[in-house]
């Protein structure tokens, strides 16, 4: 996959697949996948070093998961997310910023919002950046909601999100992703615009979907939002695993003969 694929298989009908990912390990996993595409996303914040928000993931974090994923991912197609307020500070800095994804392995960045920096997401696509959209619930903007909140609920704020996805298509960025919006608004506006819709909390309508790695695979049982179906009960299998190794460390038998060396 590539951009240019992502929006060929919009024109064909054909559904995208995402998952994010923040390490190595998982990355050579996910590229074994069918999946079409890797979120290095800023909520490794969360996920991964246990912040409260996404408004921690700074550049530097951001560079080094994008690394690690990159010798994982075997060439899958890669986004990194651009930290919070990277693309706040001019071309210079936004450029400086989407410079150290691209180089620490991304395929593309991608960015919230589009009100007030269109400039910026235009010249980093005139640069040869494929830029990805995020609009509706934006988690860099969390203390301004005054937390995570469904966006796009009212006329005024579902017309303002439908909007800026049509801002962002004639930018130029090659798809977006719609976060925790009504259905009806997330299916809409994918019927509207001819880049991918990526939706996650926002319905079977959309073009394709992501979720979180760990929410997927229900590793995570802190913060269970909705649309994050576990596919697989992950905790269990992994406290079942874990209670087994135990149970043989304390029985001695762990480690057999033949997982000794002579
Ligand atoms: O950082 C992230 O995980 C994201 C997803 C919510 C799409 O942006």
């Amino acid at each position: 996959m590539s951009s240019t694929e992502f929006i060929r298989a919009k024109a064909e009908g054909r559904k995208l697949s995402m998952v994010t990912c923040y390490d190595y390990t998982f990355a050579r996993l996910v590229s074994k996948s069918a999946i079409d595409g890797i979120l290095v996303g800023d909520s490794a914040a969360m996920v991964m070093h246990g912040h409260s928000s996404t408004v921690t993931a700074n550049q530097e974090l951001m560079r080094l998961h994008t690394e690690a994923v990159s010798r994982g991912a075997n060439g899958k197609f890669l986004v990194a997310d651009m930290p919070f307020l990277s693309f706040r500070k001019g071309y210079a800095a936004a450029l400086d910023s989407a410079s150290i994804l691209m180089t620490a392995g991304a395929h593309a960045v991608k960015l919230e919002g589009v009100d007030g920096h269109e400039d910026v997401v235009q010249r980093l696509v005139q640069s040869g950046i494929p830029v990805m959209g995020h609009l509706g619930l934006q988690p860099q903007s969390v203390h301004a909601y005054g937390g995570f909140r469904v966006q796009g609920r009212n006329e005024e704020s579902a017309r303002t999100i439908a909007r800026q996805a049509a801002t962002l298509q004639e930018l130029g960025a090659f798809a977006i992703v719609l976060e925790c919006v009504p259905a009806n608004l997330a299916r809409e506006i994918s019927e509207c615009i001819r880049i991918p819709i990526i939706g996650i909390g926002a319905g079977v309508g959309c073009d394709g979907q992501i979720l979180v790695l760990q929410d997927l695979l229900g590793i995570n049982t802190d913060f269970r939002p909705k649309f994050a179906r576990p596919f697989l009960d992950g905790a269990r299998c992994v406290l079942d695993t874990l209670g087994r190794f135990d149970d043989a460390v304390k029985a001695g038998t762990f480690p057999a003969g033949e997982e000794s060396y002579s």
